[in-house]
């Protein structure tokens, strides 16, 4: 089964790196025409010209997704060239490791406007559009750090990761009558520009492998299969849903690896041990 995005216009942001840059290539290579969209101009120009030398349709525009104004203008500009929109990928994203006794409320206000009210803005300015073509297909990155408290300094990040999903249920809700879809995808911890170069990355990048029920790091390209699919004619069902996309993540293997549960579930993983369980666990006749 191959999906097919032919004509479909699709926007994409933090298309300079990671998550964006895979997905804008898995849509256009799907048939798409796709606008990558990121604050990294060089980057950005270098993904879509690669693209375009395949034979495939994708621009670069630069944006600062936490610009609400400039978002109206880029929509503007899309739909006099392409028509209008059809599917967005709301991916760009920023982290920063701050205790709360670290964290400004400078650097508080600037993570909340890119990873979560740019969201808002992109829905807003793209609504209009996706009603007049029939439906419409919203994507947004959220992350692991919206189930579980993933790592120690994040609480600002994990704050936004959050309310996308309040968002994305909400917006589906009231979209839906409109055909337009809203779904949220919660990608694992995987390597990436944010994390790169950070004292502790081949520990980290060996944890999640071991920590993961299908021990393997998460790659961005299986976030972009994922999102591929929300927005394909195959999820035309499916609307307000946080999709984990983590290799298992959340099952709680990785909680399962510590203290106590490590030992319980080493014993339990012993065949001689589910059978002395077992007998130990067996009713005892009453006896007066
Ligand atoms: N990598 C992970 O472990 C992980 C896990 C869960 C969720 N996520 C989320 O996935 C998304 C993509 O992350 P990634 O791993 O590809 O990171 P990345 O750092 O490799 O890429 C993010 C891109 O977003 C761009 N960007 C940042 N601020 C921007 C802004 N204001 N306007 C426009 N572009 C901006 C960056 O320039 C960069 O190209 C983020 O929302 C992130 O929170 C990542």
């Amino acid at each position: 089964m191959r999906i097919d995005f032919k004509d479909r216009v699709v926007l994409v942001t933090g298309a300079a790196a990671g998550i964006g840059a895979a997905t804008a290539r898995a849509f256009a290579h799907a048939g798409a025409r796709v606008l990558l969209l990121d604050l990294l101009e060089e980057a950005g120009e270098a993904e879509a010209a690669a693209l375009r030398q395949r034979g495939l349709a994708a621009r670069f525009r630069p944006l600062d997704v936490a610009d609400e104004a400039d978002i109206g203008v880029m929509v503007a500009e899309v739909t006099a060239a392409w028509g209008g929109v059809d599917v967005v990928f709301s991916n760009a994203g920023i982290a920063g490791t701050f205790t709360i006794p670290q964290l400004t409320g400078e650097h508080w206000r600037r993570v909340l406007e890119v990873n979560l009210s740019a969201s808002f803005y992109l829905t807003k300015a793209v609504t209009p559009s996706m009603i007049e073509r029939g439906g419409g297909s919203i994507i947004i990155t959220s992350s692991v750090a919206a189930e579980h408290v993933a790592y120690y300094s994040g609480v600002h990040y994990a704050t936004t990761k959050t309310a996308l999903k309040g968002f994305v249920r909400h917006a589906a809700f009231e979209l839906g009558r409109h055909q337009i879809r809203v779904n949220a995808i919660g990608p694992g911890p995987m390597s990436n520009r944010m994390y790169a170069g950070g004292r502790h990355e081949a520990e980290r990048l060996e944890a999640m492998a071991q920590n993961q029920p299908l021990q393997r790091p998460v790659e961005p390209e299986d976030i972009a299969h994922a999102a591929a699919f929300l927005a394909s004619p195959l999820a035309s069902a499916i609307t307000g849903v946080y999709l984990p996309v983590d290799g298992g993540f959340l099952t709680g293997r990785n909680a399962s690896q510590r203290g106590y549960f490590k030992v319980h579930n080493e014993e339990m993983g012993d065949p001689d041990v589910i059978r002395a369980k077992a007998q130990a666990a067996t009713p005892k006749p009453l006896t007066d």
